[in-house]
């Protein structure tokens, strides 16, 4: 199995959830605000899985790996990924702050999307960087040990952060929020 194959997995979980960020904000282009329970909802995604999972893996777990095989923690490239991870992070408190003051002040939706947008961009370049970059890089270097061991070391530390059923509920949250704002109905096939 490919060491990177969770943080691989978790990137598609993760770009539904922009999708729906970059939904929203169109929405809010168009003169619309999306219903603060949605919001909310949205929010939880990219603060416990996005910032406090999955940013963690790599920062406790996946990166401190890499350093022992040519990628120093500190120096370029690595270091260019963790200062991305911190961007995200305080664009992300920006626009929770902006989605407190949404239905009661001027301008709060205009900073909204104009920081979403920004939030966008930097998650996207920095997930294509990894996808392309370091998880193929680490599935090149790291050896059969080190593999089974950084596996392990994700599954532990997901139940830790994220709880019984962790990241099958973000994904079924993604789901969720996927079925309202589009109004999908699922098919089960066979039925
Ligand atoms: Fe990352
Ligand atoms: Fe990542």
């Amino acid at each position: 199995m490919k060491a990177t194959r969770v943080l691989a997995e978790d990137h598609k979980v993760i770009e539904r959830g922009l999708g729906l960020l970059e939904q929203v904000v169109g929405a809010m282009d168009d003169g619309e605000i999306p219903a603060r329970d949605y919001l909310d909802q949205l929010v939880r995604f990219f603060k416990d899985f996005v910032d406090e999972y999955h940013h963690a893996q790599e920062e406790q777990i996946f990166f401190p790996l890499l350093e022992s095989h040519g990628f120093p923690r500190h120096r370029e490239p690595a270091d260019g990924m963790l200062r991305e991870h911190e961007r995200c992070r305080v664009l992300f408190g920006e626009m929770v702050d902006q989605v407190s003051k949404l239905t009661k002040e001027d301008g709060a939706a205009a900073a909204f999307t104009a920081l979403a947008r920004q939030y966008l961009t930097v998650l996207r370049e920095h997930m294509f960087k990894e996808d392309n970059l370091f998880y193929q890089y680490a599935d090149e270097v790291l050896n059969a040990d080190e593999r089974s061991s950084i596996t392990r070391a994700f599954l532990d530390k997901e139940e830790v952060i994220l709880g019984h059923g962790g990241r099958g509920i973000y994904s079924d949250l993604i789901g969720d929020l996927e079925r309202q704002l589009f109004g999908v109905k699922l098919t089960v096939a066979g039925r």
